[in-house]
């Protein structure tokens, strides 16, 4: 259990990573077909990636680098999925669930609008919530990042009963 008695924390985290050809572009553990994906030493999964950082703020646990070094070759090509979960059992030790979650993606290609629902699903299954819990926006750069994929997360977390 952490120390904070508080009922309700928040938590805020962001990702990014420059987009190149000839790698996946998975978003929140959907793939996205697209000529570039995420130049990353794991799937580079920017929505996963965030929204870990998020549960982690929110429980002032750090941030993923301190639990998945990106030196460590074990974490090369890492499920992001795996890193949630070990993510969600950190806040779970530490008292809190995870209420609900709001995610913005900013990306200027492809348009990812119509994933939305199979993307939200999936983060909601992984997350253990409906779907209805799980807010995500798109956003272009409008230009001024065309070569990056970012995502930024807020997470409500509520006080488990004792
Ligand atoms: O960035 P901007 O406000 O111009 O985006 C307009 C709309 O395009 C967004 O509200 C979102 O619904 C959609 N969009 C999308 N996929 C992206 C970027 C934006 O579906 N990669
Ligand atoms: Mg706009």
């Amino acid at each position: 259990m952490t120390s904070s008695s508080l009922p309700f924390r928040v938590g805020y985290g962001e990702d990014a990573h420059r987009l190149g050809a000839g790698h996946p572009l998975v978003l929140g553990g959907v793939t996205v077909p697209s000529e570039r994906g995420a130049e990353a030493h794991s799937d580079g999964d920017v929505i996963l990636h965030t929204l870990a950082d998020a549960l982690l703020s929110g429980v002032a646990a750090g941030d993923i680098g301190q639990y998945f070094p990106d030196t460590d070759a074990a974490w090369k090509d890492l499920d992001s999925a795996r890193i949630v979960s070990r993510v969600l059992d950190i806040v779970r030790e530490r008292g809190y669930a995870l209420g609900n979650l709001a995610l913005v993606v900013t990306l200027d290609r492809p348009k990812l609008g119509p994933l939305r629902a199979d993307i939200a699903a999936n983060v909601a299954r992984l997350c253990g919530l409906a779907p209805a819990e799980v807010g995500l926006s798109f956003k272009t750069s409008e230009g001024l990042a065309p070569d990056h994929v970012q995502a930024r997360a807020t997470v409500l977390l509520v006080r488990a009963d004792d």
